[in-house]
């Protein structure tokens, strides 16, 4: 966090519509010449009661925006609010309870627990905090998740997919005001994951939930209201109702200044293959070329 010195001017609380919210959220990792900014100054507003859909070529670092959001990882300067509660500098086991109650959160390598099987890791965090299911609703979650069969099953003897279910049933069994979801449909065939996405849907449309999704996919960020294009740990661009033609418009400017910026590095490696001379232009030029 910055000192009181440079603290920046308050910011007003957030509006009744903003289910989360950041003002210059940055995160910076390691330390010295290997230190990567993976968020840098990033200002967002998630609406409540709305599908947001973060999109980005890989380490433009959507997965660290959802942990910062969710207070799942420290931020190193920047504010973020849950609803009306600054979750920057509040005490760890404020911030367990806060999270407990109100996100749902699916993280991208799953986070089951593997001595337990799958019905307990759904009810995982519920049992922690000491809360009740509501059977009908946990019910509900299994059977769309096609995980009644796979319930005694612990992750080592699930598929990938089904891995990834349990993890989507966890984050909705307590339905969570607020659910963060990292890929939630990477590993699932084309059905399981149009289920997934309907249900993800469902929880905004019916239930008045709030859902924060990263994907890499087109057509399943067109399920969203808004995608967030994220680059280089900024927000570069915003869609209102995308479609997945729209967005795969969008994702191919990505993809060009990628092929640009793999055409660099092919030079460098030339460059390299030419001997010695070449090496310390050639490092100057690989240090601006980010790395995935
Ligand atoms: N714990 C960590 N330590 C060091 N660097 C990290 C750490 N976590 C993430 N990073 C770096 O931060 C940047 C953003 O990472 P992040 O995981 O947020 O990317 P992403 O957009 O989710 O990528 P992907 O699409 O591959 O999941 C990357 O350069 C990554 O290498
Ligand atoms: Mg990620």
């Amino acid at each position: 966090m910055s000192s009181p010195a440079v603290r920046p001017a308050p910011v007003p609380p957030p509006a009744d519509g903003t289910a989360a919210r950041a003002r210059g959220l940055t995160k910076a990792y390691g330390q010295g010449e290997t230190t990567v900014l993976a968020l840098d100054a990033v200002d967002v507003d998630i609406a409540r009661g709305r599908f947001t859909a973060v999109m980005g070529p890989s380490g433009s670092g959507k997965s660290t925006l959802m942990h910062c959001l969710a207070g799942l990882d420290s931020v190193s300067a920047g504010r973020v609010w849950l609803g009306d509660t600054e979750i920057t500098g509040l005490r760890e086991r404020e911030l367990t309870r806060l999270r407990r109650d109100r996100i749902g959160f699916m993280f991208q390598s799953f986070n089951l627990i593997p001595t337990l099987n799958a019905l307990e890791n759904i009810t995982l965090p519920m049992d922690i905090a000491g809360r009740k299911p509501d059977p009908a609703w946990l019910e509900q979650v299994i059977d769309t998740l096609g995980l009644r069969d796979r319930l005694t099953h612990r992750p080592a003897q699930l598929s990938g997919g089904q891995q990834q279910r349990v993890a989507c049933a966890r984050a909705l069994a307590s339905r969570p005001e607020l659910i963060f979801a990292d890929e939630p449909t990477g590993n699932l065939d084309s059905r399981a994951g149009l289920e997934v996405l309907g249900f993800l849907r469902e929880a905004v449309d019916d239930l008045g939930q709030t859902v924060v999704m990263v994907t890499h996919d087109p057509g399943a960020a067109a399920h969203s209201d808004l995608v967030l294009f994220l680059a280089d740990g900024r927000i570069v661009d915003e869609m209102p109702r995308p479609t997945a033609e729209a967005v795969l418009e969008r994702m191919k400017r990505f993809d060009v200044v990628r092929g640009q910026v793999d055409d660099v590095r092919g030079r460098v490696d030339d460059l390299r293959s030419r001997g010695d001379d070449a090496r310390g232009p050639a490092d100057g030029v690989r240090g601006q070329v980010a790395e995935d």
